[in-house]
C-alpha cells in the first residue's frame, strides 16, 4: 500500500519503519520542510522517505494521522485540497473528539480509528527506539471506514498485535478513562505511572473513576466501578517505570492533551448532568500549569 505518515513523532516514526519494513510504500509529512527525511528503527538499516511530497499525498491509500489530538487540525487542514477522496484517514492519538471534526472535512473519506499501547521514543531526529511491545485495537468511525476490516491483516503483518474492534467507540473510552486516572495526576506530581499505587493516591483514584464510570455508564459504554478501578491499576503496575505522555509534557513545559482527555470527559458530563468534581479539579489545574508558561 501506499501508506502517508501525517506526523512522524515517536509512535509515528514506528509505524513509518515498520511499515516499510513489511514491504509498503511509505512516506512522510514532518514539520519540516526538507525533502527527504531518514529514520533507523532500534538496529534496523537507517531508510530514506520523501516528506512533504504532494503526489505522495494524492497516491496516499491510507493516510495514519499521528500528531497530538491539539494538532490535527492545523495538520490536517493545509492537506484537505490534495486529499482523494478514496483515501483511509486514520488516526492514532491519545484523547477523543477530533475524528467528530475530520469527517466534517472529509465527509467522503472511510475514516478509521485506532487505539494502540506501543511504546516509542525517539532519542534523536532520526531514531526511533521500539521501547514497549503492545497491542492495536481500530475501528471505522464512519459507515466507509466500518468496511476497513482488511486493515487488520495489513497492520498486523507490519507490528502485531492488531484486532479490528467494530465497537471502537468503547475501547477508545476505556483508553481515555486510564488516561484521566494517570495522565493528570502524575503530571502534576511530575512522578512515575507506579507511583500512583501509593496509599496517598488510594482515595483519590477511587473518587477519578467513580465519576468516570457515571460518565461512562450514561455514554452507553458497558463498565462498572470493580472492572474500570482493576483496569487502571494494571496500567499504573505494567507502566509502573514510564513516565505518562503528560508528565513528559509538563516537564518539557509543552501544550498537553488535557483538552482532549478529561477535557473530552468534562464535556460528556456537563451533557448528561453529571458531578465530575475530582476530574475538574484536575483539569483546572493542569490549565494552570500551562497558563503559568505563557505568563513568564
Ligand atoms: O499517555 C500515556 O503515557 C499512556 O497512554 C499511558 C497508558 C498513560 C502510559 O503511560
Amino acid at each position: 500500500m501506499n501508506i502517508l505518515i501525517l506526523g512522524p513523532g515517536a509512535v509515528g516514526s514506528l509505524w513509518a519503519t515498520k511499515f516499510q519494513l513489511a514491504g509498503h510504500h511509505v512516506s512522510l509529512w514532518g514539520r519540516t520542510s526538507e525533502s527527504e527525511l531518514s529514520l533507523q528503527l532500534d538496529d534496523a538499516p537507517l531508510t530514506t522517505y520523501s516528506n512533504q511530497s504532494i503526489s505522495s499525498l494524492q497516491e496516499a491509500d491510507l493516510i495514519l494521522i499521528t500528531v497530538k489530538a491539539w494538532q490535527v487540525e492545523s495538520a490536517i487542514e493545509p492537506l484537505l485540497p490534495h486529499i482523494n477522496a478514496d483515501t483511509i484517514v486514520m488516526l492514532m492519538h491519545n484523547g477523543m473528539g477530533t475524528a467528530e471534526w475530520l469527517e466534517s472535512k472529509l465527509s467522503d473519506n472511510p475514516i478509521v480509528i485506532a487505539t494502540t499501547t506501543h511504546g516509542a521514543y525517539k532519542p534523536t531526529k532520526q531514531h526511533v527506539l521500539h521501547t514497549g511491545h503492545g497491542y492495536t485495537q481500530v475501528g471505522g468511525f464512519n459507515a466507509k471506514g466500518a468496511k476497513c476490516e482488511f486493515l487488520q491483516d495489513v497492520m498486523n503483518h507490519a507490528l502485531p498485535s492488531v484486532n479490528w474492534n467494530p465497537n471502537i467507540h468503547s475501547a477508545l473510552w476505556t483508553k481515555l478513562a486510564i488516561n484521566c486516572a494517570i495522565n493528570p495526576l502524575t503530571a502534576i506530581h511530575q512522578c512515575k505511572n507506579g507511583d500512583l499505587a501509593a496509599e496517598q493516591y488510594s482515595s483519590l483514584l477511587e473518587a477519578i473513576t467513580h465519576e468516570l464510570v457515571e460518565v461512562m455508564n450514561k455514554e452507553a459504554i458497558v463498565t462498572d466501578f470493580d472492572t474500570l478501578h482493576r483496569t487502571i491499576m494494571q496500567v499504573v503496575n505494567a507502566t509502573a517505570a514510564n513516565y505518562s505522555s503528560m508528565r513528559q509534557d509538563v516537564f518539557h513545559k509543552r501544550r498537553t492533551e488535557i483538552d482532549f482527555i478529561t477535557g473530552y470527559l468534562l464535556q460528556a458530563a456537563k451533557k448528561h448532568q453529571i458531578n465530575t468534581p475530582e476530574n475538574a479539579k484536575l483539569y483546572q489545574c493542569l490549565k494552570q500549569i500551562e497558563q503559568s508558561w505563557t505568563e513568564q
